[in-house]
C-alpha cells in the first residue's frame, strides 16, 4: 500500500488516481498496467517447489466491487463488497489454484493431467494444460455440468469423459488413476491447488487495507473455504490484517457439511455445488469454527433470488456463486448476524455466462416486431 503525501489517501501499490494516471509518462503507465498473474504478484508467499516452472494467463486480480445498493436491500447499515471471480481468464475462481498445479506438474515434467469436475475446474484444467501443451483428461457427471463449462473445457482440447455417476463417484476414480498412472491429478486434494486459491485473500486484504469482518461463500468441494482460511491467516501473520467470520453455504439438496453426514444424492440446481461428500470436509469446519463462523444451508429458491438480486445491480452470476449472498440473506432475515458498521465481502466464484441455461429456460421469448419505427415506438412510448 502506498500513502499519498498530499492527500494522505492510502491506495494498492499500481494504481493511480486517474488524473496522475493519464499524465504519467507512458513508461511509468506500462509498467503500472503490467500484470503478470498470481505466482509473480504472491509467488513469494506460496508453499510450491523450486522447480516450478510459471504457466500463466494472468489470472487473479479479480474486481472486489462495492454493492452499497445491494447492502441497502438486504437491510443496510453495513459495506459490502463482492470479490467477482467470474473475471478470471477462464470464467472462475478456479484459475488461481490451477496456474500453481499446472506450473507443478509442467515443472517435474508431467505430460497428462487429470480431475474430477462439476465442469469449473474442467474447464480450468483444460486451459492450462492447453497452455503449457499438457494432455487433460476430464470425468464430470453425465448431464450434470453447465454448457458453459463443458464448452470451454471442449474448446481448450480436454479429452471430456462422462460418467453414469455423481461428481464424487468421478473423483473416486481419478484418484485412482493418477495413483497408478504418471497423470498429474489437479483436483483441490493437490495441495498446490490451494496454495493458489490463497491468492484471493491475499487481493482482498491489500485492497480493503485489512480483512473484511465477514467472509460469504459458496463450499462445494470444501477446497476454496479451506484456501481462504489459510490466506487470511498467513497474511495476518505476515502483515497484522486481521481475519474474519466465515459464513459458507451449501445448497439444502447438498449439503453434507451442515447434516454432519455425506449425502449419497446430491441435488441443487446449483449443479457446480453438487456435491455428497468433500474432499476437503474437515478443514472447512475448522475453519468455520476457528473464524468464528458457520457453514449453513440455503435452498435452490433462495440461490436463484439472490442471483437475481445480483444482476439487478449489475453482477451476472451463475447460481453456485450467489449461494453466499443467499447465505447473507437468510443469517440478516433471521437476525442471527449483527453487520452494522462492519465489512462484509462475498466471493461470487463464477461467471453466469456459464451457466446460461438457467436464464434462457425461465425467460419468455423477448418480444418480436415488424421492422418498423412506428411499431417500435408505440411499443416503449406505451410503457413509459
Ligand atoms: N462455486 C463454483 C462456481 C464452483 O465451480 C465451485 C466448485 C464452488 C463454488 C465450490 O468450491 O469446491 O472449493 O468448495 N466447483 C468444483 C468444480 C467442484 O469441479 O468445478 P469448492
Amino acid at each position: 500500500m502506498i500513502r499519498e503525501k498530499s492527500s494522505g489517501i492510502i491506495r494498492p501499490e499500481g494504481i493511480l488516481p486517474l488524473r496522475s494516471y493519464f499524465n504519467a509518462p507512458l513508461q511509468l503507465k506500462e509498467r503500472l498496467v503490467s500484470y503478470a498473474g498470481v505466482l509473480s504478484r504472491y509467488g513469494r508467499l506460496l508453499e510450491i517447489p523450486d522447480y516450478t516452472i510459471p504457466i500463466t494467463l494472468l489470472e487473479g486480480n479479480t474486481p472486489l466491487i462495492p454493492m452499497p445498493r445491494l447492502a441497502n436491500e438486504l437491510g443496510g447499515g453495513f459495506e459490502l463488497y463482492v470479490k467477482f471471480e467470474g473475471m478470471n481468464p477462464t470464467g472462475s475462481f478456479k484459475d488461481r489454484g490451477m496456474t500453481v498445479a499446472i506450473s507443478e506438474a509442467v515443472g517435474r515434467r508431467a505430460k497428462a493431467v487429470i480431475c474430477a469436475s462439476t465442469g469449473n475446474t474442467a474447464a480450468s484444467a483444460a486451459a492450462y494444460a492447453a497452455r503449457a501443451g499438457l494432455r487433460a483428461i476430464v470425468i464430470i457427471p453425465q448431464g450434470k455440468v453447465a454448457a458453459g463449462k463443458l464448452a470451454g473445457a471442449i474448446a481448450y482440447g480436454a479429452e471430456v469423459i462422462q460418467i453414469e455417476g455423481s461428481f464424487d463417484d468421478a473423483l473416486n476414480l481419478v484418484v485412482e488413476v493418477s495413483k497408478k498412472h504418471p497423470i498429474a491429478l489437479v483436483n483441490s486434494l493437490n495441495p498446490y491447488r490451494l496454495e493458489g486459491q490463497k491468492t484471493a485473500a491475499f487481493e482482498i486484504c491489500d485492497l480493503l487495507g485489512s480483512a473484511p469482518d465477514w467472509l460469504c461463500l459458496p463450499v462445494g468441494n470444501a477446497g476454496n473455504i479451506t484456501s481462504y482460511w489459510m490466506g487470511f491467516r498467513q497474511y495476518h501473520r505476515l502483515h497484522t490484517t486481521g481475519l474474519p467470520q466465515i459464513l459458507g453455504v451449501q445448497a439444502a439438496g447438498s449439503a453434507p457439511l451442515v447434516l454432519g453426514h455425506p449425502v449419497e444424492h446430491p441435488e441443487t440446481v446449483a449443479t457446480a455445488i453438487r456435491i455428497g461428500k468433500p474432499a476437503r470436509a474437515e478443514e472447512a469446519l475448522a475453519a468455520a469454527e476457528e473464524s468464528r463462523g458457520r457453514i449453513i444451508a440455503v435452498s435452490d429458491e433462495e440461490i436463484l433470488a439472490a442471483q437475481r438480486m445480483l444482476a439487478a445491480n449489475g453482477v451476472w452470476v451463475e447460481p453456485a456463486s450467489a449461494a453466499g449472498i443467499a447465505g447473507l440473506a437468510r443469517e440478516l432475515q433471521a437476525r442471527r448476524i449483527d453487520l452494522r458498521g462492519r465489512k462484509v465481502v462475498a466471493v461470487c466464484t463464477g461467471h453466469g455466462m456459464k451457466d446460461p441455461d438457467i436464464i434462457v429456460r425461465a425467460m419468455t421469448n423477448p418480444k418480436v416486431l415488424p421492422n418498423r419505427y412506428d411499431a417500435i415506438e408505440k411499443e416503449i412510448a406505451g410503457k413509459e
